[in-house]
């Protein structure tokens, strides 16, 4: 009995830390804003075409954020692709595992595959590790092969892991601001809650518009069966 106690009170423990061990902070994402999607967008032409691709979106579809193709193309484009090309990398899988020991995966549906919770955090949690062959680290994906790409806009951090040992291991995480950023926290947050806005809408363009669509199509649903209950009782009406 003791031991299964003793069991028990370990498996929140055990819960906690298959995901790296780091709560996920909730991404406080709208996806129906189409500001925060353009700058998430630009934030990840800007930052992340440059190892990862797209290779399922067209830039031509993010007319969608409500941006002409004009728009788009002096804005988004920042290659030499056409506004109808996919969103591809000049990176090839073999030079980013060269470079960084891993490739740089696709990230057209990120979104779906780590959620925008896991994202978020990500995007926020990387800290400075002398350790590391990037001289980055992360506390969502540790030993991770990517540099932190926005550490200008956040600035460098470091992070101390106290583990808890009243709470079987449960660590506790400390983090020191080594240098500012240009960005204060708050619009650092900002940055990485659009771009997160973004990989998201990549994942599935179509969400909203599909979520509007079934809202429309019950609500005729609705309209059709007044009617067909009206009909009906009028059939049956003489019958009784
Ligand atoms: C300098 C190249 C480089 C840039 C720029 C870059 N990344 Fe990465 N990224 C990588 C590498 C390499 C990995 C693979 C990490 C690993 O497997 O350890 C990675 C992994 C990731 C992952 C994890 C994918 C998964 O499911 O395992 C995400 C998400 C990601 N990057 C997002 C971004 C975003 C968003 C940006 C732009 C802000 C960005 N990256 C910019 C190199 C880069």
């Amino acid at each position: 009995m003791k031991k299964l106690i003793l069991a028990l009170a370990f498996v929140p423990a055990l819960v906690f830390a298959s995901e790296g061990g780091y709560r996920l902070d909730h991404a406080p994402i709208v996806p129906t804003d189409q500001l925060s999607l353009q700058a998430g967008a630009k934030t990840f032409v800007n930052y992340c075409l440059n190892c990862h691709g797209a290779q399922f979106m067209r830039y031509n579809r993010l007319t969608d954020l409500g941006l002409t193709e004009a728009q788009i193309r002096d804005n988004l484009v920042l290659t030499d692709a056409k506004v109808g090309d996919t969103m591809k990398v000049a990176l090839t899988a073999k030079d980013g595992k060269a470079m960084f020991g891993a490739a740089p995966p696709d990230l057209t549906v990120v979104g779906r595959s780590r959620g925008a919770d896991w994202l978020y955090t990500y995007l926020r949690t990387f800290y400075r590790d002398e350790k590391s062959p990037t001289g980055w680290n992360n506390a969502a994906f540790p030993s991770v092969a990517m540099p932190h790409v926005l550490w200008t806009m956040q600035g460098e951090r470091s992070l101390q892991v106290v583990e808890d040992e009243e709470h079987h291991g449960a660590a506790e995480y400390k983090w020191t601001q080594l240098t500012p950023g240009t960005q204060n926290e708050v619009q650092y947050d900002t940055t990485v809650r659009d771009l997160v806005n973004f990989l998201v809408y990549m994942g599935e363009p179509s969400a909203v518009n599909r979520k509007r669509l079934g809202v429309v199509a019950l609500f005729f649903l609705g309209i059709l069966f007044i009617f067909a209950y009206a009909l009906k009782k009028e059939y049956w009406k003489d019958v009784h």
